[in-house]
């Protein structure tokens, strides 16, 4: 009787207990989205399993932790999960929403104070700003600057290339650099980094003598779609992929065009339509990465590419899909730390990267333009590129931080470049950065 009483009372207990978790659960069910610490790697089983699910969204990590965005409706599922393998989570954005809602506040006030709409590098510009820049460019630059579109994206927006040449100089055997930005739609610093990048070479004299032995092309956005939505309201703010519709719902549309090219297509990407990283249903089933790859492959030795990402401060290198070193390995560093040290002298020191294989420091991913770039087409130097901050605002790197930004990144390639074509030396280099350009009436 004692015995079975005492079960009882455990019973009952565990009845408490289950009753004190379900209210716990259903006050975080009702939180929005929250950014939680979790005391394992992003690649660790439980974290990996979780992401396919799309119950997490992994934003940044380390060995030993990482950073997920947690949704209400998935907070109940995250706990059990971690709980069950031991890990322990600490939130540390309560409210994610209200910091969305706080930069855009900011952005609108900023927005009344301008008249007309001019291209900048002190604000974020969507689609529209950056198509209007591109012509802008394209009758400035004269017959320095051709715009390419090679495909349209899956709700039909072009995906501009813009190829900037000086025709002048010939007979040199020029470097050819590819640029990718905004692949991922969230990461609003790299349109910036990437649209400041054209307007150096297009119109900063300083630039000239490196123009004049380089070739470049440069996509601004490689996924409009998904960047346009991303502006479109808070809650579309921190949206990552396209914006195909897998046929499941509005949450789980797109596909993660940074894990669609077909290079080892499949490995450490979901095949879950509502994970952030979904790989698609084939490898270049999407029109933004499949016209893309076909203008690359028309383009004989290209010397380097690199994708700008956000965030994390890192200078990142082949492999994503294995954590093997590449066999040139040790010039990839070598021309990641010309700009990591350019960036650290244009920032008098605040600005600090790291670098590394890809795969080794953020686990193993691919389906990646960058080894895709690497292993399919031979380009020697391929980088991803993860701009600042290093998560204290992560993707909503305030607006008071891009004009910083893009002049120590555009300093840190012109570094890279000089080193590669055998041009000038890294010394340092004024950047235009009027306070505005007016290309439009
Ligand atoms: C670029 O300019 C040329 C004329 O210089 C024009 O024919 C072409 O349509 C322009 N392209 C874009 C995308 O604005």
């Amino acid at each position: 009787m004692l015995r079975l009483g005492s079960y009882r009372r455990a019973q009952e207990m565990r009845a408490i207990i289950a009753l004190c978790a379900m209210v716990v659960a259903a006050v975080q069910a009702e939180a929005g989205s929250q950014l939680w610490r979790v005391e394992a790697p992003s690649y660790h089983r439980v974290v990996r399993a979780l992401e396919d699910d799309g119950d997490v969204d992994v934003w940044a990590g380390t060995a030993d932790h990482c950073k997920v965005l947690v949704e209400g409706s998935a907070s109940t599922r995250v706990v059990r999960a971690l709980a069950e393998a031991d890990i322990g989570h600490s939130v540390e954005v309560e409210d994610m929403m209200a910091l969305v809602e706080q930069e855009r506040t900011h952005m609108q006030e900023r927005r009344r104070k301008r008249a007309a709409q001019p291209m900048d590098w002190t604000s974020y510009h969507d689609m529209d700003d950056i198509e209007g820049f591109i012509g802008w460019l394209n009758s400035t630059g004269g017959d320095l600057v051709q715009v390419a579109s090679p495909t349209r994206s899956v709700e039909g927006r072009e995906v501009l290339v813009l190829r900037i040449n000086d025709p002048s100089s010939q007979g040199v055997k020029k470097k050819k650099i590819w640029i990718e930005g905004g692949i991922h739609a969230r990461e609003w610093i790299s349109p910036a980094v990437s649209t400041f990048l054209m307007y150096q070479l297009v119109t900063n004299p300083e630039w000239r003598d490196l123009l004049k032995v380089t070739e470049w092309y440069i996509v601004p956005v490689a996924n409009p779609d998904g960047y346009q939505f991303s502006f479109s309201s808070q809650s579309a703010r921190l949206w990552r992929k396209n914006r195909r519709d897998n046929g499941v719902s509005e949450r789980c549309k797109g596909v993660d065009l940074n894990r669609n090219w077909d290079f080892k297509w499949g490995v450490g990407a979901s095949a879950n339509p509502c994970s952030e990283t979904y790989k698609g249903v084939n490898a270049f089933s999407e029109p933004e990465t499949f016209g893309l790859q076909q203008m690359m492959r028309t383009i004989p030795d290209i010397d380097l590419f690199i994708t700008f990402h956000s965030f994390g401060q890192t200078v990142l290198y082949p492999w994503g899909w294995t954590r093997n070193a590449p066999s040139n390995a040790m010039q990839l560093k070598r021309l990641a730390k010309a700009f990591t040290d350019t960036v650290k002298q244009t920032s008098l020191g605040k600005v600090d990267y790291d670098i590394g294989g890809s795969g080794p420091l953020y686990g193993l991913a691919s389906g990646a333009t960058d080894d895709w770039a690497y292993g399919e087409l031979g380009i020697p130097f391929s980088y991803t590129i993860e701009l600042p901050d290093q998560g204290t605002h992560g993707f909503l790197l305030p607006e008071n931080r891009v004009s910083s930004t893009v002049i120590e990144s555009a300093a840190g390639v012109h570094c890279m470049v000089s080193l590669l074509a055998n041009s000038g030396s890294c010394a340092r280099r004024r950047t235009r950065n009027p306070s505005s350009i007016r290309f439009r009436g």
